[in-house]
Order: structure tokens, then sequence, then C-alpha cells
């Protein structure tokens, strides 16, 4: 659905960030992009929403290249939530910045209607519907992101680096949401240093390094190849450490209960 057929791009400096990138990612599936600082990941993103086009390669959504349509053609279908929240509101108050999408893409006032109250209870924004979104903290302005774009139902979503100043609780919110827009068909693209979220989510992983694709994968296999986390600059998952280190074979379930109950069983 999303294909990057021998990519680069480089900045207007002359930075190459992306270095001959070649990745499918499938309709309906949910996938994470991690990697160092500077590999090249929001690089990557960007090429999908059609902010960056490729120096070289070609980028295509639905087999439709990149270079035809604009950035507003495509955010209709591809809704992208910024690394950086301050450099996407802009409204005077956090009810404009949800609503402006809604308006711009020409909808019905009863969808508008449906969509607002939806992601204003979902993201807990009731009493901010008022003020500016500038004056709210760091994890509330990514909610107010958030919210301004999934009230449209974008088909693809990114969301570079969701987490971020999350509380445990926001963050369960969003890992729900994100299941619940897999079930409902969407295309999900996560970039995050957040291993122990990642780990609770279990995408696909594109590891990136350097510019390139290093390797692409299921979670597990991904996270329990050390020599792969190192040079991509991350550490594994907790409880895949703790099972390495208590050198035991069982596959590691997703929820720490059920790895709890492994472990007691080996003392057993
Ligand atoms: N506007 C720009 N002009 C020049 N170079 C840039 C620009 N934006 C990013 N770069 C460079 O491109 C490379 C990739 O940057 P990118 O933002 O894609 O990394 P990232 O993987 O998202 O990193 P992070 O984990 O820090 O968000 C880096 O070397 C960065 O310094
Ligand atoms: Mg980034």
């Amino acid at each position: 659905m999303i294909k990057f057929d021998n990519v680069r791009y480089n900045h207007p400096d002359g930075t190459n960030a992306l270095d001959n990138i070649s990745l499918d990612i499938p309709e309906e599936s949910i996938t994470a992009i991690v990697g160092n600082n500077g590999a090249g990941k929001t690089t990557l993103v960007k090429h999908i929403n059609g902010l960056l086009k490729p120096s070289t390669g070609t980028v295509s959504i639905k087999n439709e290249d990149t270079r035809n349509s604009s950035v507003a053609e495509l955010s209709r279908n591809v809704g992208m939530v910024f690394q950086n929240a301050n450099h996407q509101l802009f409204a005077d108050t956090v009810k404009n910045e949800i609503l402006f999408g809604l308006n711009n893409f020409g909808f019905n006032e009863e969808f508008i209607r449906e969509r607002y109250e939806f992601v204003i209870e979902l993201f807990k924004l009731r009493k901010y519907e008022d003020i500016s979104p500038l004056k709210l903290s760091g994890g509330e302005k990514k909610r107010v992101c958030l919210a301004s774009v999934l009230a449209w139902n974008p088909e693809i979503l990114i969301l570079d680096e969701p987490t971020v100043g999350q509380d445990e609780l926001q963050k369960t919110v969003l890992l729900k949401f994100i299941n619940q827009l897999h079930s409902n068909k969407k295309t999900v693209i996560v970039i995050s240093h957040d291993i122990e979220f990642l780990w609770r989510l279990q995408p696909n992983i594109v590891t990136m390094s350097d510019g390139k694709i290093i390797e692409i994968g299921n979670s597990e296999s991904i996270f329990k190849n050390q020599e792969l986390m190192e040079q991509v600059g991350i550490i594994p998952p907790q409880i895949i450490k703790i099972f390495e280190g208590l050198k035991i074979k069982d596959e590691i379930p997703l929820s720490f209960e059920e790895s709890c109950k492994v472990i007691k069983n080996l003392r057993n």
C-alpha cells in the first residue's frame, strides 16, 4: 500500500538523510520505525504525506506516485501527528484546532459534530476546549495533536513519538486506541523510542540507522537480536532481558502477569 522504491533524500544543505530505502508497508498493518537519533525516521515518514519528495527513487501510496499529489490531497488519507507539538498547533483554541481539519476537508455538519465529540471525550480535552493549545502542558498539547488528526479519520495514521510526555494512563488509552484503529482496518505507523510501549503493541518493526533500513521483522525477533539492538542504538524490553538473564527458553508472554507466572513456575 505504501511503497518506497530506492529512495534517497538529501536535505537542501546536502545532508543525506535517506540512503536507498526500499520498503513496503502493507494495508491494515501496524508498523513501528525504530532507530537512533538522526537515523532518518522522521524524514522517512514525511515522504508518506508528501511533505518531502524523494531526491531520487519513488514513494507511492496505493500505486499513486506522491510527486503527482499535493500535501493537501495526501493529508485526507494520511494523517500525521508530528514529533514536536509546537510545530503542529496553530489555532487560537483547542476547539478550533480540532475543527480545522474537519472543516477543511468539507465533511458534513453531523459527521463533524460526531467526530469532534468522540475525540474530545477520548483524549479528555473537554475542559480545555476554549483555551489556547499553546497554554497546555507538553503531554496535553500532544493529546490535542492526536485528537485533531484522528478527528478526520484518515486511512493511514502516522504517529511520530506519540508517547513522549504521556503518563501511564494516557499511554494505555493510546495503546487501546491504536489497536482499535487496527481492527477498524486502518494502517498505523508509529515512530518511537519507547520500547516498553512497543512491546505491548507488538507491531512489525523497521529498524533504521544512518539513513538506511537495517532489518525488518516482528517485535520478538527484532528485540531478541542483541547485535541489531546495539547497531540501531536501542535497549530491548526489560522482560526480554529478564528472560535472557534467567536463561528461560519459553516464549515470552505479552502480559506482565503471564510472564510472572512463567518465572514462578520455574522456581517451583
Ligand atoms: N531540515 C533539515 N536540514 C538539514 N538536515 C536535516 C534536517 N532535518 C533533519 N536533518 C538531518 O537528517 C538526518 C535525519 O533526521 P531525522 O529527523 O529524520 O532523524 P530521526 O531518526 O527522526 O531522529 P530523532 O530520533 O532524533 O527524531 C539527521 O542527520 C538530521 O540532522
Ligand atoms: Mg524524529
